[in-house]
């Protein structure tokens, strides 16, 4: 399955009662898996989650936690780009060179990274020994 048919699946499903925004986004991990997911809002909006924490919630649940390749999927005036918050959802487990791609009901338009998406990502490293 590509990543636009499973990211076009999942937006069929979308849960988006209150935007009437309905986004699929779809991962690719290195063994070649496919997960996908679809925003799904709440009465109390900042309760709702987005396509991409979806997707990524279905990958985790998989057993996979590499992500090789990224697809977000809306139909607007604009590209759907992944919100801040899902940036560093995304950062977590893709490194700054992971492709994202930006598509409409059409397809594929553009092509992006998480680094281009996320510079100065906070990460790992700036946790030192914190914590563990
Ligand atoms: N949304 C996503 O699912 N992913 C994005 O990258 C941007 C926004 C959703 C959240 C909300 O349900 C709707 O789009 C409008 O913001």
């Amino acid at each position: 399955m590509t990543l636009l048919d499973a990211a076009l699946a999942a937006r069929a499903n979308a849960y988006a009662p209150y935007s009437g925004f309905r986004v699929g986004a779809a991962v690719r991990c290195p063994d070649g898996s496919v997960h996908a997911g679809c925003n799904v809002e709440n009465v109390a909006y900042p309760e709702g989650t987005c396509a991409e924490a979806g997707a990524i919630a279905a990958m985790v649940a998989a057993g996979r936690i590499v992500i090789a390749e990224v697809l977000v999927v809306a139909d607007g005036p604009d590209l759907v780009t992944p919100c801040g918050g899902c940036r560093q959802k995304l950062a977590e487990f893709a490194g700054p060179e992971v492709p994202v791609i930006l598509a409409d009901l059409g397809g594929e338009r553009t092509r992006t990274t998480i680094g281009a998406l996320l510079p100065g990502a906070f990460g790992p490293g700036h946790l030192g020994g914190a914590g563990r």
